[in-house]
């Protein structure tokens, strides 16, 4: 079973988008996944049209079981869990529990009938975060296109490292460092992209085809929808496809497509 979380310590870079749109997408060619929301924003929730009676902050205070709170059929193959601003209180209300960055994990472990499980993170560096990071075994990490893009990710990358030191015996790897509304045009993807370039640690897992610049995204949202259901033939629709692919195929060997480093470099020529 694949365990993705979607994660980057800056805001608004696109973590909700791709964790809708990866798990609709797997979704879409035949896995059966779950989706869950662990960012009290409660996005998820808003974006599919969907609101649970019980949510994540139930599973982890342990009053409501993993069948209590999923919320099946939000699509062919595709069940939720929400969150909601309630869950924002779970840091506090967990301060003395035994074990508290773990809970989801050991929530969710032995969990069956799903090929994948995709997490959505919040920005910040929450118990609920850290529960989502020791949960998963792979991260997918999407970056904005603009100057400090770069220190996003480079957090957010020493801060996986750093779990992996606390608990080594825990599989985590970077599946990918994601670029989104990327638009060859402009100075700020062109930006964006060397400075990645200039970090191993980010250029090392970087998925440089990324997903392009697409207002299609926030109107599908809008309307409760996924890309391929609001504009199945927008630019989006076909990124988002791709990356799927990506994931599909173990995430290892496109991580430098040939054919977008050409659309890279001839991004960084014209520009
Ligand atoms: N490729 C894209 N092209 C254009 N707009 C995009 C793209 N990806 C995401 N957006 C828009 O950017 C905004 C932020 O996206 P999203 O909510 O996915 O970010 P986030 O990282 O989850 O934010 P937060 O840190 O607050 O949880 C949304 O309005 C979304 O529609
Ligand atoms: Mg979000």
């Amino acid at each position: 079973m694949l365990q993705i979380a979607i994660a980057n310590m800056k805001g608004g870079v696109g973590k909700t988008t791709t964790a809708i749109h990866l798990a609709a997408g797997l979704a879409r060619h035949g896995s059966r996944v779950l989706l869950i929301d662990a960012d009290p924003q409660g996005n998820i929730g808003h974006a599919l049209g969907v609101r649970g009676a019980r949510t994540i902050r139930d599973l982890l205070l342990g009053d409501a079981g993993v069948d209590d709170v999923v919320v099946r059929g939000v699509r062919e193959r595709l069940d939720i869990v929400t969150s909601t601003p309630e869950a924002f209180a779970l840091d506090m209300h967990l301060a003395g529990a035994p074990a508290r960055e773990t809970i989801l994990a050991r929530a969710l472990h032995g969990l069956s009938g799903y090929d994948a499980v995709v997490v959505d993170c919040s920005p910040a560096m929450s118990l609920l975060t850290y529960n989502a990071l020791l949960f998963a075994s792979d991260v997918i990490v999407p970056v904005g296109m603009d100057a400090m893009a770069i220190v996003g990710a480079r957090q957010t990358l020493a801060g996986i490292r750093t779990m992996r030191t606390l608990w080594p015996d825990r599989r985590l790897d970077i599946m990918a460092v994601l670029p989104t509304s990327v638009n060859v045009a402009t100075n700020a993807t062109r930006g964006a992209f060397e400075a990645f370039a200039q970090h191993a640690d980010v250029s090392a897992r970087l998925y440089k085809r990324g997903i392009r610049q697409c207002i299609d995204l926030t109107y599908a949202i809008s309307q409760r929808q996924t890309i391929w259901e609001y504009a199945p033939k927008s630019r989006a629709a076909e990124d988002y496809d791709a990356f799927v692919e990506f994931v599909r195929r173990g995430g290892d060997d496109c991580v430098e497509p040939k054919a977008n480093d050409a659309k890279v470099q001839s991004t960084q020529d014209r520009v």
